[in-house]
């Protein structure tokens, strides 16, 4: 990292730790975007979660168009339930993002989210919220249509409030935007139907 970039870094670094208060204001920025609130019930101690065990995740009470904030290694893991219209839109993507199918290798994306829905389930997103350009914590912009800062065809996904990068409901980043990756797919698996393991998966 060049003197500048690192300076640019420590410049937002107050919007990084802010993350949790970035998500939890988030169902202002449309009818549909519902944020649950932040978790902590499942998750290890602090002394365990700051050494990055996994977190264990409730994920029974998401409603469809809700997302769930958690906290895995410092960061914010966004949990979103998508409709099937959300699933729909995300179809017809494809030309008008930087990625498509995450074949960058900056954040790999694991074999088994390597597919349409970038996820394990189709229904079910689960991605670090921390912006690929400077670590930011996009916003949520759920609800589809015209409005400021976004295309008038939006479909629904996350503004970077930094620099205006934009990313679909996959955590995919939009071309010609400064973010140069998709949002980072962490490492997770179904323990059951509604228990989810962040930061481990069959592999690990
Ligand atoms: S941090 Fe620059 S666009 Fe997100």
């Amino acid at each position: 990292m060049t003197d500048t970039t690192a300076a640019a870094a420590d410049a937002i670094d107050p919007s990084r730790r802010n993350w949790i208060a970035i998500t939890a204001g988030v169902s202002a920025c449309g009818a549909a975007a519902v944020a649950v609130p932040f978790v902590s019930s499942f998750a290890p101690s602090e002394r365990a979660r700051a050494a990055g065990a996994p977190v264990q995740v409730d994920i029974s009470a998401i409603k469809p168009g809700e997302k769930l904030t958690v906290e895995w290694r410092g960061k914010p893991v966004w949990i979103v339930r998508r409709t099937k219209e959300q699933l729909e839109a995300l179809k017809k993507l494809d030309p008008l993002l930087a990625d498509p199918n995450s074949d960058r290798k900056a954040y790999p994306t694991p074999a088994y989210a390597k597919n349409e829905w970038r996820s394990s389930k189709p229904e079910y997103l689960v991605v670090v919220g921390i912006c690929s350009h400077l670590g930011c914590s996009p916003s949520d912009k759920f609800t589809p249509g015209a409005q400021p800062s976004l295309p008038d065809d939006w479909a629904g996904g996350f503004l970077c409030p930094c620099h205006g990068s934009t990313f679909d409901l996959a955590g995919r980043v939009f071309k010609n935007k400064p973010a140069p990756d998709n949002l980072e797919v962490p490492p997770y698996m179904y323990l059951s139907d509604t228990v989810l393991l962040i930061g481990e998966d069959k592999k690990a």
